[in-house]
Parts: C-alpha cells; sequence; structure tokens
C-alpha cells in the first residue's frame, strides 16, 4: 500500500486543486483532508510500526480495533456463559446483586447439563431454615488471645496501589456496613483503609508498612500498627496464584508521590517485591515467625496466604506444626485461576496449582497431620456467587474470599487494563479523573449489598439441602458429571484422608514420596540438603 498511499495523496490532492480552481470555496476541504495527510506521511516515514509504514493511516484502525477488543467481545461477541476470566452470567450476577436488583433467571438454565464438568448439589426432601446472620466461622487456636469470627465471605487482598484510594475506602465501608473482612493486600494499611471496616493485615516480602530502611522486617512498626482495633487478623503472604514465587508487581504508572512514601519505594519505576521473604527460609522459621507476629501483635490470628506449588513444602510445613506446636490460626489458599492488578503471562497461565486440587491437598494434609481442626481453611480463586462459596466448603474449605467479584461490586467492567493504570471505571487506577468516576458514598452500599445478597444466597442453598451451617457440608453433597453417562461426588473423585493418616508408618501410596522427601528445617527435597 506503500505506492498506492502515494499515488492517493497525488490525486486526491489534484482533485481539490482542480475543483478550487472553479469553485474557491473547495479548498476549505484541506483542514480536513490535510492532517489525514500529514498524518499518512508520518505513518509513512516512521521506522517503529510496520503496519503504519505499509498502511499508511488505515492501519490505525488495527490499533483501534485492538484497544477496544475487550469491549467487542463483551458487547457483541461472548456468549451468557463463555466470557473469561468472568462470564457474562457471573458478572451480571454481581451487578445485581450489588445493586439489589432483579436477580432471578428467566425460562430455565443456559447450562449444558449433560456437558462433561457440569457440577450440582443434592438438594433434600426435607430442608432447613438458616438464618444467613449465623454463617460465621470463629478464628484464632489455642495460641491466639484474639479470636475473630469471620464472615464466609470477605475481600481477599488488594492493596492501595493496585486500587484507587476511593476503591479502598469503597471496600472497607462496605465491609463495615456488612460485618465482613478488608484483606489489605501487600501494600500496607493506609489511611484510606481506616474507615472502620474489619481489617486482614497483609506482610507481603516488601514488608510495606512495616519496613526498614533496608527493606527488612521492622518488628516495632509492626507492633504499633498492629495494635489498631481496626486490625483483626494478620496474614503473612508467601505466594498469590496469579504469579507464584514472582512477588508482587507494583507498574511504575500506578506509583503515585503518596504510594512511594507509604511502601518506602522509589517513583517512576516498577516496584518487584522479592519473591522470598527475607525473616525465614525454612518450615519451623516461617512458624517462628507466625508466633513472632502473634506476640507482637497481641495475640490477634495471625495466617498464611499461598498458592500450593511443590506439595513437599507444604508438607514440611505440616509437619514442622506438628513437631513444634507452633501453628498459624488460618491458611489462605488461593488457586491458579486467580486475579492480579499485574504479573507475567507465563506465570498466571502456567505456575501454581488450580484451586480444586490445591484446596482438597492442603485439607487432606492438615487432616493427615491431625491439625485440621485447629487451623481454618480461607479459599480464593473465582469465587463469585453462593454456590461457589458452597463448593469451596463442601471441598475442603471453612470460609472464602473474593477479589475480582468484590471489584465487580465496585464497578469492575473486565475492562482487563488493571496493568495500564486506565481502569475507566476508576477501581484499578491512580488517575485522579479516573478515580473521581468512584463514587465511594454508593459503591459502598454496593459492597455491602453484594456480600449480604450473596452470603443469603449461601444459606439458601444449604437451606434446600436440608443442612443448617456451612460447617455441615462435605465433599459427597457436591455432584460432578465426570463422562457422559456417569456422575460422581468429590468424595468419590478424590482420596480424602482420615485424621492422623500421615502420622502412620504406612502412609498412603499418594502421599509417601512428599511425605518422606519433606523435613522441618529446610524447604529442599531431604536428599539435596547434604549434597
Ligand atoms: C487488582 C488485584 C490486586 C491484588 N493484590 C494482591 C495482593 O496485594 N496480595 C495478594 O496476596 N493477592 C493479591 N491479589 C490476589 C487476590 O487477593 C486473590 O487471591 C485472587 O485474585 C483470587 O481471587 P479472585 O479470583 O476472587 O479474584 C490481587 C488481585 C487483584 C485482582
Amino acid at each position: 500500500m506503500r505506492k498506492e498511499f502515494l499515488i492517493i495523496v497525488a490525486v486526491i490532492l489534484l482533485m481539490i486543486f482542480s475543483i478550487s480552481y472553479v469553485y474557491p470555496p473547495f479548498l476549505w476541504s484541506l483542514i480536513i483532508v490535510g492532517p489525514l495527510i500529514i498524518l499518512g506521511f508520518w505513518d509513512y516515514f516512521q521506522h517503529k510500526r510496520a503496519v503504519l509504514r505499509n498502511f499508511p493511516i488505515i492501519g490505525h484502525f488495527r490499533y483501534l480495533f485492538e484497544m477496544i477488543r475487550p469491549e467487542i467481545n463483551q458487547y457483541f461477541v461472548e456468549s451468557n456463559t463463555d466470557g473469561v476470566p468472568f462470564s457474562r452470567e457471573q458478572r451480571s450476577v454481581v451487578y445485581q446483586r450489588a445493586k439489589k436488583v432483579l436477580d432471578t433467571l428467566p425460562f430455565g438454565s443456559q447450562m449444558d447439563m449433560y456437558e462433561v464438568g457440569y457440577e450440582w448439589i443434592n438438594h433434600s426432601l426435607a430442608p432447613a431454615h438458616v438464618d444467613p446472620k449465623s454463617l460465621r466461622v470463629v478464628i484464632g487456636g489455642s495460641e491466639c488471645k484474639k479470636p475473630y469470627s469471620a464472615s464466609i465471605l470477605n475481600v481477599s487482598a488488594m492493596s492501595f496501589g493496585a486500587l484507587s484510594k476511593n476503591a479502598i475506602m469503597a471496600l472497607n465501608q462496605g465491609a463495615k456496613m456488612g460485618n465482613f473482612a478488608h484483606n489489605t493486600g501487600e501494600g500496607g494499611f493506609s489511611k484510606y483503609h481506616q474507615m472502620g471496616g474489619d481489617i486482614i493485615w497483609q506482610i507481603g516480602t516488601g514488608y510495606f508498612g512495616c519496613r526498614t530502611e533496608d527493606g527488612g522486617f521492622n518488628p516495632n512498626q509492626f507492633a504499633e500498627t498492629s495494635q489498631s482495633e481496626q486490625i483483626k487478623m494478620i496474614e503473612i503472604k508467601l505466594s498469590q496464584g496469579a504469579k507464584p514465587g514472582h512477588g508482587g508487581i507494583l507498574p511504575a504508572a500506578k506509583i503515585t508521590k503518596e504510594i512511594s512514601e507509604l511502601r518506602g519505594v522509589p517513583m517512576g519505576e516498577d516496584v518487584n517485591s522479592p519473591p522470598a521473604h527475607r525473616e525465614f527460609d525454612t518450615p519451623v522459621g516461617l512458624l517462628e515467625f507466625v508466633r513472632k507476629l502473634r506476640d507482637l501483635s497481641g495475640g490477634k490470628p495471625v495466617g498464611i496466604k499461598l498458592c500450593v506449588g511443590k506439595r513437599r513444602e507444604f508438607l514440611a510445613i505440616c509437619k514442622a506444626m506438628h513437631e513444634t506446636g507452633i501453628m498459624p490460626d488460618f491458611i489462605s489458599v488461593d488457586g491458579a485461576e486467580g486475579g492480579t492488578g499485574a504479573a507475567p503471562l507465563e506465570f498466571s497461565n502456567h505456575i501454581g496449582t488450580p484451586l480444586v486440587p490445591a484446596l482438597i491437598f492442603v485439607h487432606n494434609a492438615l487432616v493427615g497431620y491431625s491439625l485440621r481442626d485447629k487451623i481454618k481453611v480461607i479459599s480464593s480463586g473465582k469465587i463469585a456467587s453462593g454456590f461457589g462459596i458452597v463448593k469451596q466448603i463442601c471441598i475442603g474449605a471453612d470460609l472464602c474470599s473474593s477479589a475480582r467479584a468484590m471489584m465487580m461490586a465496585l464497578g469492575c467492567i473486565q475492562a482487563l487494563r488493571c496493568n495500564t493504570n486506565l481502569c475507566p471505571v476508576g477501581v484499578t487506577t491512580q488517575i485522579p479523573n479516573l478515580v473521581a468516576g468512584l463514587v465511594v458514598s454508593d459503591k459502598k452500599v454496593r459492597v455491602a449489598a453484594y456480600h449480604e445478597e450473596t452470603v443469603e444466597s449461601v444459606s439458601d442453598l444449604i437451606g434446600a439441602m436440608g443442612i443448617s451451617h456451612t460447617d455441615d457440608l462435605k465433599p459427597w453433597h457436591l455432584m460432578k458429571r465426570v463422562g457422559p453417562n456417569e456422575t460422581k461426588h468429590y468424595g468419590e473423585i478424590f482420596r480424602y484422608l482420615e485424621d492422623g493418616e500421615l502420622l502412620s508408618e504406612d502412609l498412603p501410596i499418594d502421599f509417601k514420596r512428599a511425605c518422606d522427601a519433606a523435613v522441618t528445617y529446610s524447604f529442599r527435597h531431604i536428599n539435596d540438603i547434604n549434597v
């Protein structure tokens, strides 16, 4: 098209000047045509974009369509059930519940119930009435002096930095209205979190908010901040599903002066938190850090968050718990399908265990070491509906947290721009004009309403199953189509261990190799330690 472009420009200019010769006002058409021709020549001579060099002017349509591709997909291409990461149906139910508008489905399910993978729960002929307010879970083991009564649905970790200040304020005020917990994410406990809602203070590898000048852990600052009445629990982040083993990423574009001061990091460059903690590098070391934080905080529940990777390493932590008697009060299991503000593609797509096998493994490991009744398990990874929560609790969790569904309650339209600082609805941006679009007084009500209606949906579902509390949900309550003519419950699909089974001499075959290789004084394989 390069040659054609030159010919077309020459023809157009010739036409304009010829017509103007007989009709002079026609020369005004250059006001429109002139800038286009200049743009065309700029495209023609620039060296960076081959499409524009070869297709001056019209090549820009490619970039325009690329820019609005997610919207085109959403508005014109995707069906109700196939959008990713969240389908239209999943997004709509969050919006409807957040706005407290009609959330029923007309005419019947659009799901293919005969497709392999389809899941359902069996109802009872003796349904129960369940008060949604009774669906609370107490977190805090024997070493904890200040147990916390948590909702079954909470706001998963998202930092001020990844999210705007208005988003953080709306989440926290929503958490206050709805009596549930709001996790700070690894970016620290900012003033925008201090709106009265219950807080889970997350401590990541960057120790933001309790950090020494050289990037280590500052016990004095931790002790001081953790005394806040608002902070109910502390979570040590080991990894997250969307980028396990990578450490947090805050793109340079999102680092304002305020965020750089809060985190103690420079402006103008990406902040990559280190992949590992400096305070410990062994399973026992991790548990000692748990105990240290619990003591420094005056006895608040302390937990760990991880995406399951090498099974041996988690088993090593369980062995260390069994040996030392020190244990976290809760473990947050994040599935590889979990969300993030920004992550390398390979990490998001190909590292980490997806939530279902991860959760069942963690549950089994704790049962196997006879620890399950002492530690609560929180699960996260694409949970958006009442069924999502019931499923997680059936297969091994005690309670759940959600990041992206809470973002949708805040108005997120899944524009997929969280990593660019250009979020069109003010959720994941630091640009003041965009942040202003998110009105805290309106969105806090939506966050609280979404939580309330979703927990109510859980109470309706378990009521239909004839169960009066989520504590009574079991793997055999959840069914799955595993073949065209075969269905099984989760207790049949996955093996669930008996209490203490990993403490016996005769280890289950599917755990034996990993258990034998796990040691409490190193995360490495036993055979690699003294080499
Ligand atoms: C914008 C954004 C920021 C996040 N920031 C953090 C973080 O600071 N720390 C963390 O442990 N997880 C972080 N996550 C992961 C979530 O806490 C959660 O584990 C994950 O998104 C799974 O939940 P979801 O599927 O409900 O989104 C973030 C997720 C999103 C979407």
